[in-house]
């Protein structure tokens, strides 16, 4: 058996029950587009989830997922508030500021979160043409540095944003994790915490890809469907997003995988910190591990299993669990780890 990586949710592959769903749904003609009895059905399953009145589009990827949901809340003068460690700010290649052309406000985070109390320093200038009008603010959950606003925190985000004017828009490209570990539905923590529009993901948790943009205003979503085939994130073959969408829900898959990433993360942070040297450097509150190894030894963790460092000054490295990942993967990346940090082997 290969040794898994540790790099990505995304490194592992696809889940059998959704693969098989696949299989099933590779049978004879139906209309592309989603106009197809699948996508309805997965359409429905999101309905379930967070109530009727809702608009449901399927997407290829999470950065597609991102830029069309911010796209609904925008002009192109419109800004968006999101933490320095956002996704859309760090890590989509400026996709969000070239599709919407509107201008991004980082803010400093802290364990990967903003909080409600600093976005009064970056509302100014409101109504006044020579400035970015803030529009969005953006939260991630769980986030970047695998962590979790508490349910009373984006509602915090929620209530200001009414006040405001403002959208709130959630990037869950790992919403599962996040609810797997909060304990608590989705539409508690995010539709009734406040939340107008979502990024809903699925292909970090066992799907092949798709993730779905989620609207709880469904009056943003007005010219959706023309925006996401403009955006080129509309599947002509759409059943095939849409059946590992019924298998992602069925018996409760979803949050099955993610609980199970989840603990062990918690294992893996757990048996790091039992390691001289290993600084485990954020709350371990989902499926992600950040370290600091001594000197060297993440350099030849990493070429064993591959993962990446996050922070190049402090040599910070993230360490992903994946629905798939064992706990004897933990542990054979365990016994490597302390062997290379009580230098039985030399570093090279
Ligand atoms: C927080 C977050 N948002 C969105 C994405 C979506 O990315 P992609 O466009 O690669 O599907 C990712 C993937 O790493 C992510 O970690």
């Amino acid at each position: 058996m290969s040794k898994k990586f540790f790099a990505s949710d995304n490194c592992s592959g696809i889940h059998p029950q959704i693969m098989q769903a696949i299989m099933e749904a590779n049978t004879g003609h139906v209309k592309g587009y989603g106009y197809d009895n699948y996508t309805i059905s997965a359409e429905q399953e999101f309905k379930r989830l967070f109530g009727n009145d809702i608009e449901v589009f399927f997407v290829y990827s999470g950065t597609g997922a991102n830029v069309l949901g911010l796209q609904a809340c925008l002009h192109p003068f419109e800004a968006v508030i999101c933490s320095d460690m956002a996704h859309i700010h760090t890590d989509e290649t400026g996709a969000p500021e070239r599709n919407l052309m509107s201008k991004l406000i980082p803010l400093k985070s802290v364990n990967g979160k903003i909080s409600v109390d600093q976005i009064s320093e970056v509302l100014v200038g409101r109504g006044v043409e020579h400035h970015a009008q803030p529009k969005v603010i953006s939260l991630t959950q769980s986030t970047e540095y695998g962590t979790l606003y508490q349910p009373s925190e984006i509602k915090a985000f929620g209530d200001f944003c009414k006040k405001e004017d403002l959208y709130l828009h959630l990037d869950g490209a790992r919403i599962s994790n996040a609810s797997a570990a909060l304990g608590m539905s989705p539409r508690e923590f995010v539709r009734e915490s406040g939340v107008d529009v979502m990024s809903f993901g699925g292909t970090k948790n066992g799907m092949m890809m798709g993730e779905a943009v989620v609207f709880f205003k469904p009056e943003l979503a007005k010219y959706m469907k023309f925006q996401r085939k403009q955006g080129m994130q509309l599947f002509s073959k759409m059943r095939f997003i849409s059946a590992q969408f019924s298998a992602f829900f069925k018996d409760d898959l979803w949050l099955n995988l993610a609980k199970h990433s989840n603990n062990l993360a918690q294992h893996l942070a757990k048996s790091l910190r039992e390691i001289e040297g290993v600084q485990i450097t954020q709350p371990v509150d989902v499926n992600a591990v950040f370290a600091i190894f001594p000197q060297g030894v993440s350099e030849q963790l990493a070429e064993e299993f591959p993962f990446y460092v996050w922070n190049e000054a402090l040599n910070e490295v993230r360490l992903m669990c994946s629905w798939d990942t064992e706990i004897n993967d933990i542990e054979v990346f365990i016994e490597r780890a302390k062997q290379l940090c009580d230098g039985v082997e030399t570093v090279n």
